[in-house]
This record gives structure tokens, C-alpha cells and sequence, in this order.
């Protein structure tokens, strides 16, 4: 069996070839634009969208990719109308029930990042469920960025750390980059190697403000719903070809 294969993807035993990303991240924009030009209504995008994520995970699966971050809903995402809240929320409980089967079948383990505490119950219910339900899997990690904000998480973990602090558990002269690390929301996922924003935009729009300090970035006109394997693929091939220094020579 050829090992090497990327393109044909088929990597035998799921082992990651070295030059991949471990953890990919993505800001999946566009899937209103995308339902507006085929005079559909957002939530049609938002559908789309979900099938998008779908080849995702299944690419990323095949690929040995070990972890894939996708920003579902952003903190700021509470501000839209109700009526397109409420969609994405329905959405999200449908999506989990329908796919949950599937993606523990694959060994996806589901985690989730972000202030749950504002999710509706009965999603957050059905999440929290698939969350418990794929913890013991080994294949890909599928973190969920949900009521997720880069800032808030980071205002998460300064209330946890001064709570330590203030109860001995934490000293002042401690702190360094690796305590912020392990106060926020997943300590064990590595940082996003690779982070793809979709539709033409480029800003990390409160994404992973802390994690993505050496990510590479990767954008494309393409719009979420149109992501396919073949624009992942050139997504890997780009992060391939480039020189990552961290800031050393
Ligand atoms: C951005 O497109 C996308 C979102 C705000 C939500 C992304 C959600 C999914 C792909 C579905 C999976 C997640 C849930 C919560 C069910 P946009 O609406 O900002 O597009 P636009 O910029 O073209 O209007």
C-alpha cells in the first residue's frame, strides 16, 4: 500500500503524512451570500452548510488529520434576528441527532468549546449527549466552536485562573503562557497549524485569538456550502509548500 498518497487521499492506517496540519481550523463564511444568490432563504445556506462540514469530516477523517476546529456560532452570532437564531439552533439538534450514528461509527470524537451555558436546552441536551456518547473515540477530534468568542474565552480563563489565585491554588509569579494555555476551553487540543476562512473575507473575526498566534492562514473566494475535498486539498498543498518559523530564522 502507497503511504504517500495525498491527492487520491487514501492514507493507510489513518496516519497523517508529516507535512499535514494536525489541527485544522475553519471559519465557515458565506453560506448566507451562498442562498442568496440562488434566491433561497439563509437558512438554506446554513443547510448547505452543514453538508459542507460533513465533507470536511470526512475528508480530514481519511487524511489522519487529528483535530478540526469549525467556528459554527460566534458569540456575536446571538445578535442576528431571532428568526435565524432559532434556525441555527433547530439546525444544530437536528444535525446532531441525524449525523451522531454516523460520526461515532467513524470514531469522530465530538468536543465542544464556547459558553454552552447560553445554548438552548434542548440542543445543548442533544450536543452534550454526543459529546459523552463519542468520548472514548481515537479517530478525529471535532471540536464545535459554539457561543464561542476568542475573547471571551479568554475572559473565561482569567476568571478560573483568579479564582485559583484567590484560593492558594494559583500563584502570581506562576503565570506564564502555558497556565493561560491550561485554562482555556481545551488544553489538550493543540494549536490550529492551519486556520481556511471561506467567501473572500480576511479577518480571524474573534477566532481562536490566543491558539492561532502561529497559525498559518489560508483564505478563498469560495463560498462555505461550495467547500469541497478538492478546495481542501489545495488548502493542504498551499500550508505545504510553506516555511513556518515560529519566529526564528
Ligand atoms: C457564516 O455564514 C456562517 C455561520 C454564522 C454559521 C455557520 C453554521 C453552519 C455551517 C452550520 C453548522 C452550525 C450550526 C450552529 C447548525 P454567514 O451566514 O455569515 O454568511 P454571509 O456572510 O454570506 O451572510
Amino acid at each position: 500500500m502507497d503511504s504517500k498518497t495525498f491527492k487520491g487521499i487514501n492514507i493507510p492506517g489513518g496516519k497523517a503524512l508529516p507535512d499535514l496540519p494536525v489541527h485544522v481550523a475553519v471559519i465557515m463564511d458565506g453560506n448566507g451570500r451562498w442562498a442568496r444568490k440562488r434566491g433561497l432563504p439563509r437558512l438554506a445556506g446554513h443547510r448547505a452548510g452543514v453538508r459542507a462540514v460533513k465533507r470536511m469530516v470526512t475528508a480530514c477523517g481519511e487524511l489522519g488529520i487529528g483535530y478540526l476546529t469549525i467556528y459554527a456560532f460566534s458569540v456575536e452570532n446571538w445578535m442576528r434576528p431571532k428568526a435565524e437564531v432559532r434556525g441555527l439552533m433547530r439546525l444544530l439538534g437536528e444535525s446532531v441527532i441525524k449525523e451522531i450514528d454516523e460520526l461515532d461509527a467513524k470514531g469522530v470524537k465530538v468536543v465542544v468549546s464556547g459558553r454552552l451555558e447560553d445554548i438552548e436546552p434542548a440542543a445543548r441536551r442533544l450536543l452534550m449527549d454526543g459529546v459523552a456518547r463519542t468520548a472514548g473515540n481515537r479517530g478525529l477530534v471535532l471540536n464545535l466552536a459554539l457561543s464561542y468568542g476568542g475573547r471571551a474565552e479568554l475572559v473565561d480563563a482569567f476568571r478560573a485562573m483568579a479564582g485559583d489565585l484567590s484560593r492558594g491554588r494559583l500563584k502570581t509569579d506562576e503565570i506564564g503562557e502555558d497556565t493561560v494555555g491550561r485554562y482555556l476551553y481545551h488544553p489538550e487540543i493543540p494549536d490550529p497549524d492551519l486556520i481556511i476562512r471561506t467567501s473572500g473575507e480576511h479577518r480571524l473575526s474573534n477566532f481562536l485569538i490566543w491558539e492561532s498566534a502561529y497559525s498559518e492562514m489560508y483564505f478563498t473566494r469560495v463560498l462555505w456550502p461550495d467547500f469541497d475535498r478538492k478546495e481542501l486539498l489545495a488548502a493542504l498543498e498551499d500550508y505545504r509548500g510553506r516555511e513556518r518559523r515560529f519566529g526564528r530564522l
